[in-house]
């Protein structure tokens, strides 16, 4: 390396040290906005998969970078009878799994995880549990706010809401100087009556400003970044319309087979398990317009508003729309991989969708006549999430004698995972003395010239949960537009005779049934 090299290098580090090149931002300022009021997070459900694998790594992770109010508590809620210090004990191996356990650091956290053991059908279980909270509440003054985070199946959400409310759990001071809060994992009902049969119980006991619906989705830094990127941008939206663009892609590609959930699964399917929820989400950040201001709900209505617009599917035609598959065996990665069938816990007759990929239309001025393809799939060959922007031809080619008719379109990537990065391909020159035109490609890597810390998607959810922010959470009318798109869609598909006709089979490791490219068509 020569001494310009070295001397470069050295700039480059120390600037991204200490500020984001561009704006000259420190980025210790992006952190955190203002640390939330000390509280308790009560986990229901604490014994589970969710605690141990995202929300304690979350929080420990909050704790580590000063995201966590003083005092805080997590009370450990669930039905096996465990001590506190048994409860502590599994949490800090789930930490050593997750491998961020710092002993020293667990020191002082660990004071502030408590569990009591509760049982879901009794109320005087949820009074004694009101009660213990209330100690606590006083022995570490969390100012009687409270976060209720139902990390449970959903069959018992309806009844835990219940409980919680009844045991007096729910209630605010009407001066404002405590809260309670409910979180709220997906599936939200499983089609549109039980959702909003389920939104009426919620609604028991907590308002609509104490609910949160969890979308994890909606908190990747790459998701977040979407709406920065359309809309604090002027040169994209003025082509960001029927005019330039030929079609969009979101495709949501997983190597994972069904694991170790095949209850779950086997009740939900690929299009209530990402549809629903991820895949809805993906499709209003990119179609809708531009809220104007950066507020939860003005931002919620612009997305509810995109999707008033979808064109419900007209039935007897859903094979034009529609394209659903189930895995077989295969390999992933070179490892063979049962099929879906043949997975513990799955019905050997099995007709549960493991892919899906839709054609869908927005009726608008915007997007009118610009399909939208949605694509979703387990064992597929890679984990790929991200957004194509597919532009149109040039209207007409001036190249044409040397090149022919067509020439490649512009295309716009927008990668979640796992390239964090936006691409654009365009046309140039190739080097040379015949005119020949190649296609480069141009990228931005979303850390590019940041060391900061990244917050991953739980952590955000916990902590704009605590600061009380609905931006990046469901709203109940969202909810039920989806549904009402899905619901007779889904009706459809488990009603008919031909059931598993329509549902096609493909090899783990390839990209879905052959049919797909029939509705790319
Ligand atoms: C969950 C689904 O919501 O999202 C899972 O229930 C899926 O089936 C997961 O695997 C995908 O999330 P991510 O963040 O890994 O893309």
């Amino acid at each position: 390396m020569d001494k310009t090299d070295e001397t470069r290098n050295l700039d480059n580090a120390t600037m991204a040290e200490t500020t984001t090149p561009d704006m000259g931002i420190p980025f210790e300022s992006c952190l955190i906005e203002g640390a939330p009021d000390p509280c308790m997070i009560v986990i229901v459900g604490a014994s589970g998969d969710l605690t141990a694998r995202k929300i304690i790594p979350a929080l420990f992770n909050l704790f580590l970078t000063g995201g966590l109010p003083d005092p805080f508590l997590v009370v450990g809620c669930a039905r096996t009878q465990l001590s506190h210090e048994k409860f502590r004990d599994k949490m800090k191996s789930a930490l050593k799994t997750a491998k961020i356990l710092d002993d020293q650091k667990w020191q002082d956290f660990s004071k502030s995880l408590y569990y009591e053991a509760i049982d879901y059908g009794e109320l005087p279980s949820f009074k004694a549990l009101a009660k213990s909270l209330k100690e606590l509440n006083k022995k570490h003054g969390t100012g009687w706010n409270r976060v209720f985070y139902l990390a449970i199946p959903p069959s018992l959400t309806k009844s835990t809401a219940q409980m919680l409310g009844k045991a007096g759990l729910s209630g605010e001071s009407e001066r404002g100087n405590c809260w309670a809060r409910i979180v709220v994992e997906k599936p939200f009902g499983r089609n549109l009556d039980t959702a909003i049969d389920l939104d009426k119980s919620l609604h028991e006991h907590f308002q609509e400003h104490q609910i949160f619906r969890i979308d994890h989705y909606l908190a990747k830094e790459t998701v977040q970044n979407i709406l920065m990127f359309r809309f604090a941008n002027a040169i994209f939206e003025p082509i960001w319309n029927r005019r330039y663009i030929d079609h969009v892609s979101i495709i949501a590609a997983e190597t994972l087979g069904v694991e170790h959930r095949a209850g779950y699964y086997e009740q939900a399917g690929v299009l209530r398990d990402m549809f629903q929820n991820h895949m809805m989400q993906l499709l209003a950040l990119t179609a809708m317009d531009p809220p104007s201001l950066f507020q939860a709900d003005r931002v919620r209505d612009e997305k509810v508003k995109a999707y008033r617009t979808i064109r419900p599917f007209s039935t007897g035609d859903l094979k034009d729309y529609l394209v659903l598959g189930q895995y077989g065996a295969g390999a992933i990665d070179g490892k063979r991989v049962p099929a879906y069938r043949d997975e513990p816990g799955i019905n050997p007759e099995s007709l549960v969708p493991t892919f899906a990929m839709m054609k869908v239309f927005l009726d608008n001025w915007r997007w009118q006549g610009v399909p939208f393809y949605l694509t979703s799939g387990k064992r597929l060959p890679e984990k790929r999430t991200e957004i194509v922007i597919q532009f149109k031809e040039v209207p007409h080619s001036m190249f044409r004698q040397i090149l022919g008719e067509h020439i490649s379109a512009n295309r716009l990537i927008l990668g979640i995972y796992p390239d964090e990065k936006i691409s654009l391909t365009f046309q140039t020159k190739n080097p040379g003395a015949r005119v020949c035109l190649r296609s480069v490609t141009m990228d931005f890597h979303y850390h590019q010239n940041y060391t900061g810390p990244i917050l991953e998607a739980y952590e955000k959810v916990l902590l704009d949960c605590m600061l009380g922010d609905h931006m990046l959470f469901w709203r109940q009318d969202g909810v039920e537009l989806c549904w009402s798109f899905l619901t007779p869609i889904l009706k459809e598909c488990e009603a008919c005779a031909d059931r598993a006709e329509i549902l096609l089979p493909y090899d783990s490791g390839t990209w879905g049934p052959k049919a797909v490219s029939d509705l790319k068509k």
